[in-house]
């Protein structure tokens, strides 16, 4: 209800942690710049910055859980016909509205070809999946020889328990209850598992600018839920954080690798 009263319709469901029910209930958090998923759009722009232009006419990017493809707008202009994999429906409707193909499935069993992909992505898939290696087989099974995974997640150490749930899920950048930490991605773990596959994956550790992360955590709480505008600007008005590179893989991670010949 908007008018200020509440009804029990109105209250988020409690569904247990990484429930994929929950991105239906956050639906329209989305393309909010300074919204629920807002750190997925940080994310985002790191992640499209390790895609290089495309070599070849009809190149395709494949993106595993792709929610309500927020790659997209970082990936105009590189040449990819841009396929969106997920679970999730109701995100899915949005990515097409922005652009993206539109498959409804599960990241484990992909209804796609061979090899028909120049680039998969996987950005904050991975550790929302229970089973993640299956999910890094079909990223291989995809991937034509010669093809890039980029992908960032969660490490399975304390530390990203402490900083992505303990502390981050408190925090307006990340919802509470997304995460089920018992998911979370040991780095060593997925660079055995994508050389199975045939990729050779390369890691590094990532996280939000300190002090751009707190301008905008102290913008967020003034404008409180205020009507945003996009282009990524905060609602008031403010550079969103740019994804930085750190020493240590020990909470988030990217992973760039490709897939042998
Ligand atoms: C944290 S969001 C990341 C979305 C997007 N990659 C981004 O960075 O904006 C995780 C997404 O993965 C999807 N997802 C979770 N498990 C999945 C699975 N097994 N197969 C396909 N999609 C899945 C969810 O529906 C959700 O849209």
């Amino acid at each position: 209800m908007r008018d200020g009263s509440s009804s029990v319709s109105d209250r988020p469901r409690v569904l247990p942690p990484n429930d994929p029910r929950q991105y239906d209930d956050l639906a329209d958090e989305w393309w909010r710049p300074d919204g629920a998923f807002a750190m997925l759009h940080w994310l985002a722009r790191a992640r499209a910055a390790l895609v290089p232009p495309a070599t070849r006419p009809d190149a395709l990017l494949v993106d595993l859980g792709c929610g309500a493809g927020l790659l997209a707008p970082h990936l105009a202009g590189k040449g990819y016909r841009h396929v969106g994999v997920d679970l999730t429906r109701s995100a899915l409707t949005q990515a097409a509205a922005h652009g993206v193909t539109p498959v409804n499935g599960d990241a484990t069993a992909v209804p796609l070809a061979d090899g028909c992909a120049d680039v998969v992505a996987a950005g904050e898939l991975l550790e929302h999946v229970p089973d993640w290696r299956a999910a890094v087989a079909e990223a291989g099974r995809l991937l034509r020889p010669g093809g890039l995974l980029v992908l960032d997640t969660l490490n399975d150490t304390a530390l990203s328990r402490l900083v992505a749930v303990e502390i981050g899920e408190r925090l307006p950048t990340v919802p509470r209850g997304i995460h089920d930490p018992r998911l979370f991605v040991d780095d060593r773990e997925l660079i055995a598992e994508c050389a199975r596959h045939g990729v050779e994956l390369r890691v590094r550790g990532v996280r939000p600018e300190l002090g751009g992360t707190l301008r905008w955590l102290v913008r967020r709480l003034r404008a409180g839920r205020r009507p945003q505008v996009g282009g990524g600007l905060s609602p008031s008005g403010g550079r969103e954080p740019r994804i930085r590179l750190t020493w240590s893989t020990a909470v988030l991670y990217q992973g760039r690798g490709v897939r042998r010949g």
